[in-house]
């Protein structure tokens, strides 16, 4: 039996395999998780261990661990390594949850759960097709490593100094990962690039603590509308944003990249659609693809403080705080920009108010050539699941382990995504097209045949 057709005749294990997987409830930002975290490298672990990798290991990290496996028995022909992420975004706000997120449920031909797309789903597509291609010829067309971590939702803090450290072992030809969208069901999508990001934290405070609103309000400058002043100075009323230096390093978009991007079957219409705005926002000169890919943002991604309990409380509070984070483009250094636009935030900071920045996390953009062989192996096996060539697109989310794998291995990476754009990543009723999930497994079969042959 061949790989194809040994996935074919699998289907039914590989979805009851994922839903495992969606049970754990590995979110890498809430430390109450810690466990779960080490449960699901622990599973990961026995699944690779399973379908004959070798070398399987769990290597601690002073954060989430790091699941590493690799097979190295197809003389002479590249090695592949592939990148996946275990660690899920916190469930929240639980409420608007249709099933329980941790409760994988199929309705109408998807699977939702916390991380079905984002990245369990797409990173089970490798483990299944290596199990196929294992089962099937006993053993791969390619060299292949493997390196699964906890931490890509939280910036992928300690993964760089492990790969640093174990660049040796790490030594690919490339890299592979899903763990994006494709453009809808029908038009498979390999993403050339990706931004970089930086996130940061604000907090501003005034008095020693909470005041009564009656007795001290107008004469103690109230941290959260402190806090929206300046925020409110961050961007000017076209969605450009302020920081002095902040657009100097970025790349500028050529009029060859431009009319490109003006192919891409997508538009305001279709951004009202997908999202439910009432209207588009941001920089006019540049279209909506543009600005979601390969323009940098600043957002504010929450803001707290205050009273927001049931019914009113009249308070001055004595906290404020906000995270912001930075989307950033090729050659924007995410360190630069943190230190840029805190340096920013403190000159605006009025003297009624005591604020301080932290820094959370930072990370590279990055931009991959399109014409190297692997592209081919990726676009061909595409096409012969999908029935059209892909089309190459930039993408607006971060995978900050591209960058890193360029600069420690000197590696390029393919991203061969199997979500759709409406698969709710980071939000609630996150979920999985099972269709995908299953041509997803067939793709990446015949990503790695194709891969021996062009390389
Ligand atoms: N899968 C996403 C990245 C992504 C989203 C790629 C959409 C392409 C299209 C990834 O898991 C993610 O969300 N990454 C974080 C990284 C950050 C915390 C450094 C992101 O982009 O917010
Ligand atoms: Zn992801």
């Amino acid at each position: 039996m061949n790989a194809i057709a040994y996935a074919h005749d699998h289907r039914e294990e590989a979805l009851e395999q994922l839903k495992h997987f969606l049970r754990i409830p590995s979110i890498s930002t809430l430390s109450e998780h810690q466990e779960d975290m080490q449960r699901a490298a622990q599973w990961l672990q026995e699944q690779l261990t399973g379908l004959g990798m070798e070398r399987v290991e769990i290597a601690p990290t002073p954060g989430h661990p790091i699941v590493y496996a690799e097979w190295l028995q197809a003389e002479g022909a590249p090695t592949v390594l592939i990148y996946g992420h275990y660690d899920v975004q916190p469930p929240d706000p639980l409420k608007e949850w249709q099933s329980d997120p941790f409760t994988p449920t199929e309705r109408e031909g998807q699977l939702y759960a916390r991380g079905a797309s984002d990245d369990k789903g797409q990173l089970l597509v490798h483990v299944r097709a290596l199990e196929a291609l294992m089962k099937s010829a006993g053993g791969f067309p390619v060299n292949v490593k493997c390196l699964f971590e906890g931490e890509e939702e939280i910036g992928s803090t300690n993964l760089d100094a492990w790969i640093n450290s174990n660049r040796e072992r790490l030594a690919a030809d490339v890299a592979i990962i899903s763990d994006s969208h494709i453009l809808n069901e029908q038009q498979p999508t390999i993403v050339y690039g990706l931004r970089g990001l930086s996130y940061i934290e604000v907090h501003v405070e005034s008095a020693r603590s909470d005041l009564h609103s009656g007795i001290y309000g107008g004469a103690v400058h109230n941290p959260l509308q402190a806090l929206c002043e300046i925020i409110a100075q961050l961007h000017d009323n076209t969605g450009r944003i302020t920081v002095p230096g902040f657009y100097d390093k970025v790349r500028p978009l050529d009029p060859e990249e431009r009319a490109e991007l003006a192919r891409v079957p997508y538009n305001e219409d279709t951004l009202l659609e997908e999202t439910g705005a009432p209207m588009a926002w941001g920089e006019p000169e540049f279209s909506v693809v543009e600005r979601t890919t390969a323009r940098p943002t600043l957002e504010v991604n929450g803001m707290g403080g205050g009273f927001m309990g049931e019914g009113a409380k009249t308070v001055l509070p004595a906290k404020a705080a906000a995270k912001l984070s930075m989307r950033l483009v090729p050659d924007q250094d995410p360190w630069e920009i943190a230190t840029l636009v805190s340096e920013h935030l403190r000159k605006l900071a009025p003297p009624t108010i005591r604020l301080e920045v932290r820094e959370l996390h930072h990370g590279w953009g990055a931009i991959i050539p399109r014409d190297i062989p692997p592209m081919k192996a990726a676009s061909e096996a595409y096409e012969e699941v999908f029935g059209v060539r892909p089309i190459f697109v930039r993408e607006g989310g971060s995978i900050p382990v591209v960058a890193t794998l360029k600069k420690e291995l000197g590696i390029d990476t393919v991203l061969m995504g199997f979500g759709l754009p409406d698969d709710n990543l980071h939000a609630p009723n996150e979920k999985m097209n099972i269709s995908m999930f299953y041509r997803g497994i067939e793709t990446a079969i015949l990503f790695y045949q194709k891969l021996a042959e062009v390389m």
